[in-house]
């Protein structure tokens, strides 16, 4: 019986080629680490049409200037059209978070819990609320897609443009409401 050819054995590493291959494997999963981060990032968190992604509403399907708001619970905002523009209001008190109403015979925004009101466009009108409601940012866009204008972000405590109305611009197609941005209601005296 012939006797089994035993395979050569491979050569031991040496430190040196051991120690490359540590640095080569930290290398790959420190690379790896950083392409996740970037998808991460570079994806958005929430899908259109879910709370804390963008809602886009049609021009032709924006309640008309002076119409009540209109109730937009998935994501979380009055729609308001006013003699300015739109607004897109958070629909949650700035005082203890409860969700007001529009209350059509009173034409004002009332809260519940403790009596706050606001007016159409969300400036605080009398309660314990300390500010004014809060505003998503609204893009108006053409039928491209492009903002034609958009609701400027700042600190409507210090900036008169933060927090305005968005006016309907002609050619706009589209409003597209970011309920990830929010612009904070300024504080009333
Ligand atoms: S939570 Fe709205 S008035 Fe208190």
């Amino acid at each position: 019986m012939a006797e089994a050819t035993a395979a050569p054995a491979s050569p031991p590493l040496t430190r040196r080629e051991f120690l490359s291959y540590i640095w080569m494997a930290s290398m790959l999963l420190a690379g790896g680490g950083t392409t996740g981060a970037v998808l991460w990032f570079a994806y958005p968190r929430f899908r259109e049409g879910e709370f804390g992604g963008t809602f886009r509403i049609p021009v032709g399907a924006i309640p008309p200037v002076g119409a009540d708001p209109e109730d937009h619970p998935d994501g979380r905002f009055w729609l308001v059209n006013t003699e300015s523009g739109v607004l897109a209001i958070y629909k949650v008190c700035t005082h203890l978070g409860c969700l007001y109403k529009w209350v059509p015979s009173n034409d004002r925004f009332e809260c519940p819990c403790h009596g706050s009101k606001y007016q159409r466009d969300g400036t605080w009108i009398e309660g314990p609320a300390p500010r004014t409601l809060d505003r998503f940012i609204v893009s108006v866009e053409d039928a491209n897609g492009s903002s034609l204008a958009e609701t400027a972000s700042g600190d409507m405590n210090t900036d008169p443009a933060a927090g305005k109305p968005v006016p309907l611009e002609s050619g706009a197609a589209d409003i597209a409401i970011d309920t990830g941005k929010r612009v904070k209601g300024p504080l009333h005296g």
